[in-house]
């Protein structure tokens, strides 16, 4: 009999029952109870205040000592002694339990408070991290309660940051607990020794240099926080690691080892065993009986101390988790008890999948046997104009965005993603490449975190794998992008002692590190598990071809992907003309080069990339000429805050994205489409065809489409119809003299009818048409609408090239405009405005009910000269 089946009498007997917990229990899932431990959200209810000037005299080098202890759960070799002394803290008036934080700034976490600022477009400053203020000293102060029965009964008590921007420091009650200085991993520290019956003052500082980052980083707590409360006797933090060694359509073997941890002093005997059932992927939680289960093992923790216990079981006719859309990604969920003489002390849940991955160097990545290209795209963390501050809904709009285009692969370039971010690929089913550093020994900007990668990669390493490993979705380890030792010998040591941690602590996946340089006789590129090319292997610019074929020969036993390809450049809706006649072209200033530095924009036509980099078609063409590469990770999926290459010096977010900052879609998401999802029937026109100064002119027309042939009309006149050639991706109809009207295009696949597409030459401006991309959404206060408008003639086209400055309000209900974007690069409006410029006819505005509200909220757009358009977003 499970321990479980006595949940009446064990609810009872906990001292500390959460408040979720409880209304769990009331809709009575009888199995799978979470008990004995607490997690709750520490998002709410935070004051802040930055400073631009060090307040209070500390540095990172100061607290190091008090810091680096926190790496030890994760050292092979030599721990970091903790000083005898407190840390720093009776002389910081902003840590004391007496200051009176009423003057800073009320937040709510995840906050990013660069994201809300000022652009700066200073002639010295470059757009390469954003032009927003993310620099400076951040600190942030909350009252935690802490019962009376939680400190009596001895407990634990964590404080788990899924991400902090950067060097986080946290004190309570004045003293000094610890820190993690990597902004981009999960951390926990132990507030247990600090933590006092009722109110405890917790403060955190983080301190963001300039040059600590390529792109815009963001600024502050930028991820979710919890607070843990836990028996003494539990499982440690990302303590449990599971794998499934053999699968087949009848069973599948499991295989867990769950990291007990006893914090008190005397040693323990317990019993751990875990339960297996069927993941709901909507609630995340257990559903249905149990499918299998782990016998109770029987272990003794002394005190202080941590102990693995392994096990092993089978589920059978396991339900595989699979990348979508031919797999399904069915998930698992593993629930672990440790329970002291028949009463539980912890409960502890694992999500995880079945499945198999074959890294196969003919045929690429083959997932339960099956093969499956890898349609890829990297992404940055920024979500647009909410900046850093991670959400979850505007995290899910930009995967699904990727998915409806055919991305079927995410490149986490090039740090650790949120939580969440992986838990939405293992639902959605979509495969990951989980990266964990931009740079090793050497620094790419002087604050970079080459500064701690000595002390700190291998925690740095271990903790994310940790954190990560137990996901479906993720196939591959990145330890590195574009490395500047990676050719050298100082590269192929590095790569090695980190692979090896990988290896120690996930041996079921396969390394990689993006390497843009490192040739194939290079020590990394022999070192390495899987061969990541970056625009190496496609060749960069106008090199006919590449290194894939090179590599491949000298490592016929190694896969190989591009791990970033493309680097297209683009602003929606801008077409440049002339047009080049080549497949791919290096951007520039001259003609058919594609850019207009005078107005800071690149060509629509999905021609032009810098000099490193190629078009789509170029990429797809090689990677076509070489089929044994598994394939590509485009940069990138969505246009992210920094690097604006090639406007550097004049714009604030990047040119590459597919889809762009506010989330249009740029032409090329059609490109891709076309190629990723050949069954779905589509067809995509461009340019525009409204150009008042362009009659009588040369005016390429371009058609992205899944089917092989086309035919395109103008005025209902055919101006030709066309077969894709084997190495095309696109047919062009390069000749074309602009007249007003209608041009349209008639596809076929395999000789049948296939799908169409028509542009109107539209008439002026005269109304706003506003829509939303879901009506319903949650009145939690993070929930979020995403409000589109479109500037449109009388028959109800969008006006391309319509800028019309458009004015957001919610004229009623309970919610409000949190940002709005149109996706131009160059916008310096800051992203809080209400009042935006409509970019080549659209904008957007991201609207929230306000925190536990219900009702209808009504948005309404308004400009000057034109009919308001309205949208009603029900908060429920
Ligand atoms: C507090 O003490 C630390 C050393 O313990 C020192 O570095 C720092 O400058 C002091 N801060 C203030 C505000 O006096
Ligand atoms: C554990 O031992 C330490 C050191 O001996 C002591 O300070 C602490 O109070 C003990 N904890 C408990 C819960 O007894
Ligand atoms: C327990 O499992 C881990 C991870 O699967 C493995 O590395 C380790 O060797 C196992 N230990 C024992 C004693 O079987
Ligand atoms: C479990 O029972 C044993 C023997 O009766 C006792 O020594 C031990 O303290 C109990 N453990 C707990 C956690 O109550
Ligand atoms: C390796 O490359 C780095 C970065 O260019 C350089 O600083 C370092 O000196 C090189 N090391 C060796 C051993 O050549
Ligand atoms: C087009 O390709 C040719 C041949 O590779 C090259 O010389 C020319 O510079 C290219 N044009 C552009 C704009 O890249
Ligand atoms: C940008 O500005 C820097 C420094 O002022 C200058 O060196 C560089 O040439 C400029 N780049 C462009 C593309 O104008
Ligand atoms: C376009 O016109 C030019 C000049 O008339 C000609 O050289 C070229 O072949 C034409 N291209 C196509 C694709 O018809
Ligand atoms: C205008 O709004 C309607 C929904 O009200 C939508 O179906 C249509 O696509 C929109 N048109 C444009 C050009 O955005």
């Amino acid at each position: 009999m499970s321990f479980l089946s006595k949940c009446g009498t064990v609810l009872a007997g906990l001292l500390l029952v959460s408040k979720m917990q409880s209304e769990a229990a009331a809709t009575m899932r009888p199995r799978a109870e979470v008990l004995g431990r607490e997690r709750v959200s520490v998002n709410d209810d935070w004051r802040f205040q930055r400073f631009t000037e060090n307040p209070d005299g500390l540095s990172y080098d100061i607290l190091k000592p008090w810091i680096l202890p926190a790496a030890n759960p994760y050292l092979s070799g030599t721990k970091h002694e903790k000083p005898s002394e407190p840390g720093p803290g009776s002389n910081i008036t902003f840590v004391q339990s007496g200051f009176d934080d009423k003057a800073w700034d009320a937040v709510d976490l995840p906050h990013d408070w660069a994201a809300t600022g000022e652009f700066d477009f200073s002639e010295d400053v470059s757009g390469g991290t954003g032009r927003l203020p993310f620099t400076g000293i951040g600190w942030y102060r909350k009252s935690l309660t802490i019962s009376e029965e939680t400190i009596q009964a001895g407990k634990s008590i964590y404080l788990d940051v899924d991400g902090a921007m950067a060097y986080a420091t946290a004190w309570l009650n004045g003293e000094l607990v610890g820190g993690w200085p990597y902004p981009y991993n999960s951390f926990r520290l132990d507030l247990t020794p600090y933590a006092k019956t009722g109110d405890n003052v917790l403060a955190i500082r983080v301190d963001n240099a300039p040059e600590s980052a390529r792109w815009y980083p963001g600024a502050g707590i930028y991820r979710n926080t919890w607070l843990v409360t836990a028996n003494p006797v539990h499982v440690g933090y990302h303590g449990t690691y599971i794998t499934t060694p053999t699968i087949s359509a009848e069973q599948a073997s499991i295989q867990l080892k769950v990291e007990v941890e006893n914090t008190g002093n005397a040693s323990q005997t317990v019993q751990v065993e875990t339960e297996i059932f069927e993941l709901d992927s909507a609630s995340r939680k257990a559903t249905g009986q149990a499918v299998a289960k782990i016998s109770a093992s029987t272990l003794s923790v002394s005190g202080n101390s941590k102990q693995s216990v392994n096990g092993s079981t089978t589920v059978a006719n396991p339900k595989l988790w699979g990348p979508a859309p031919k797999q399904t990604p069915n998930e698992y969920i593993a629930v672990t008890t440790i329970s002291s003489n028949g009463t539980a002390l912890d409960t502890y849940e694992t999500p995880f999948g079945i499945r198999t991955v074959t890294y196969d160097p003919n045929q690429g990545i083959l997932i339960n046997g099956q093969h499956v290209p890898v349609y890829g795209t990297c992404n940055h963390h920024d979500l647009g104009s909410l900046g850093a501050a991670f959400n979850y809904r505007a995290a899910e709009r930009q995967i699904e965005m990727l998915q409806e285009m055919g991305n079927n692969a995410l490149r986490t370039s090039h740090n650790p993603p949120a939580p969440e971010w992986l838990e939405l690929a293992d639902k959605m089913g979509l495969m990951v490449m989980d990266e964990i550093f931009d740079t090793w020994n050497y620094a790419k900007v002087d604050n970079d975190f080459h500064l701690l990668f000595p002390e700190w990669s291998e925690a740095d390493l271990r903790s994310f794998i940790r954190r990560d490993r137990n996901h479906p979705s993720i196939i591959s380890w990145s330890i590195g992008n574009e490395l500047a030792e990676q050719s050298n010998a100082t590269g192929t040591a590095t790569a090695k002692r980190l692979q090896d941690i990988v290896h120690e602590e996930d041996p079921t996946k396969h390394v990689t590190v993006g390497m843009n340089n490192a040739g194939p006789t290079t020590g990394l590129a022999a070192e390495i598990d899987i061969i990541g090319l970056n625009y190496q292997g496609e060749g960069k610019g106008n090199a006919a071809s590449g290194s894939f074929a090179a590599f491949h020969s000298k490592f016929p036993d190694k896969m190989i992907w591009s791990t970033e390809s493309a680097s297209t450049i683009s602003s929606r809706g801008v077409y440049i003309f002339p047009v080049t006649s080549n497949k791919s072209a290096i951007v520039g200033g001259g003609p058919g080069e594609g850019g207009d530095p005078i107005n800071n924009h690149v060509s629509a036509y999905e021609l032009y990339a810098p000099e490193w980099a190629a078009s789509p078609d170029k990429v797809f063409e090689q990677q076509d000429r070489h089929p044994y590469v598994a394939g590509e990770f485009v940069w990138t999926g969505w246009d992210y805050i920094g690097e604006p290459t090639p406007y550097d010096n004049s714009s604030r977010s990047s040119y590459f994205g597919i889809i762009d900052l506010a989330g249009f879609k740029k032409d090329r998401f059609y490109l891709y489409q076309a190629r990723w999802r050949p069954d779905l029937p589509m067809a995509h026109i461009l340019p525009h065809w409204t150009w008042p100064d362009r009659e009588g002119k040369v005016t390429p027309v371009h058609v992205f489409t899944s089917g092989d042939e086309a035919e395109l009309f103008i005025n209902g006149k055919s101006a030709g119809r066309q077969k894709r050639g084997q190495y095309d991706y696109r047919l062009r109809w390069d000749n074309v003299t602009y007249t007003p009207g209608e041009i349209s295009v008639k596809t076929w696949k395999n000789g049948a009818e296939w799908a169409s597409a028509s542009h109107r030459t539209v008439g002026a401006a005269a109304a706003l048409n506003v829509t939303v991309d879901r009506a319903k959404i949650d009145g939690d206060g993070k929930d979020l609408a995403f409000v589109s408008v479109a500037v449109v003639d009388e028959k109800g086209d969008t006006v391309p090239a319509a800028d019309n400055e458009i004015t957001f309000e919610v004229v009623s209900g309970p919610g409000e405009i949190v940002t709005t974007d149109n996706g131009d690069p160059r916008d310096g409006t800051p992203f809080p405005s209400k009042t935006r410029k409509a970019f080549s006819g659209l904008a957007l505005a991201i609207v929230r009910a306000e925190k536990g509200a219900s009702g209808e909220i009504v948005v309404e757009a308004k400009a000057e000269g034109l009919v308001a358009g309205k949208v009603t977003v029900t908060a429920a």
